[in-house]
């Protein structure tokens, strides 16, 4: 067993643009704000460095609202990149955005490319022994499909699980906390979805702590979650939490702000 679904050498985020007020959001709870969102990255960018990772931050990009949540853009696995293309009209433009940047930094980009394949990489979990996709309102058979055929040569096995209804990602709900053990919500994981795994359940109430990442040695977890970072600590975990009250006004979490990886030439 290895470890390199959760250490990584590189990541790449976007910093928050203006536009962000006009996130897609399933419910409407208040406007983020702009300068709080920006201090709350600021705080995830220094975590993600404080692990020894070299992170590439990139501009805002104001035609796209959503487009500081780029883990929906791409795949990033150790053999090469995948290219997702996302379910949402508002954000399609978003993975070719991010294209180039991968480019620049693996040895092999490939992209999902059927028009009626649509995936996010928020619906993706990558653990030691497989790859993990929901399918969900942003997800569909197609994209999975073509997934599977992109990464089979590399030797992965895909497996289709079901996001549950009316939660946006499969990993709204779920994250990979080591090469064994996953942190999930319960009405996810009643869905067996993560037999075989060791679960670490969310409590009640604090479904929305479930979108942590382990990126090397911490667990970032989104702040004011309490109950749910004990069991993290009593765990053995190393949890550093980061604000996340505007980025959850438009639906995203720990996992959305970043793609991490460790590339090859
Ligand atoms: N606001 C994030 C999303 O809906 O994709």
């Amino acid at each position: 067993m290895t470890d390199r679904s959760f250490r990584f050498t590189h990541a790449i985020s976007r910093r928050p643009s203006a536009s962000i007020t006009d996130g897609l959001r399933a419910v409407d709870v208040g406007t983020p704000d702009l300068a709080l969102f920006q201090t709350h990255h600021a705080q995830y960018i220094e975590a993600l460095r404080d692990t020894g990772a070299e992170v590439t931050l990139l501009d805002p990009l104001e035609p796209y609202p959503d487009a500081v949540f780029v883990e929906d853009t791409a795949l990033c696995l150790p053999e090469g990149a995948i290219i997702m293309r996302p379910g949402a009209p508002s954000r399609l433009g978003e993975a070719a955005e991010m294209a180039p940047h991968l480019r620049a930094l693996y040895g092999e980009v490939r992209e999902i490319t059927g028009t009626e394949s649509y995936i996010e990489g928020g619906d993706i979990l990558t653990t030691e022994r497989e790859i993990l996709v929901g399918r969900s309102a942003r997800t569909n058979a197609a994209g999975i499909a073509e997934l599977r055929a992109r990464v089979a040569d590399w030797g992965y096995s895909v497996r289709e699980v079901i996001t549950p209804k009316g939660v946006l990602h499969f990993k709204t709900d779920c994250s990979l906390l080591d090469a064994t053990t996953v942190l999930a919500t319960e009405r996810l994981a009643a869905s067996g979805c993560f037999d075989g795994y060791q679960v670490i359940h969310t409590t009640e109430g604090e479904e929305a702590a479930a979108n942590t990442i382990r990126f090397n040695d911490l667990v970032l977890m989104p702040a004011g979650f309490a109950a749910t970072r004990e069991r993290l600590v009593n765990a053995g975990y190393t949890v550093r939490e980061i604000g996340n009250s505007e980025a959850a006004k438009v639906d995203g979490g720990m996992s959305c702000l970043s793609l991490r990886f460790t590339p090859t030439r």
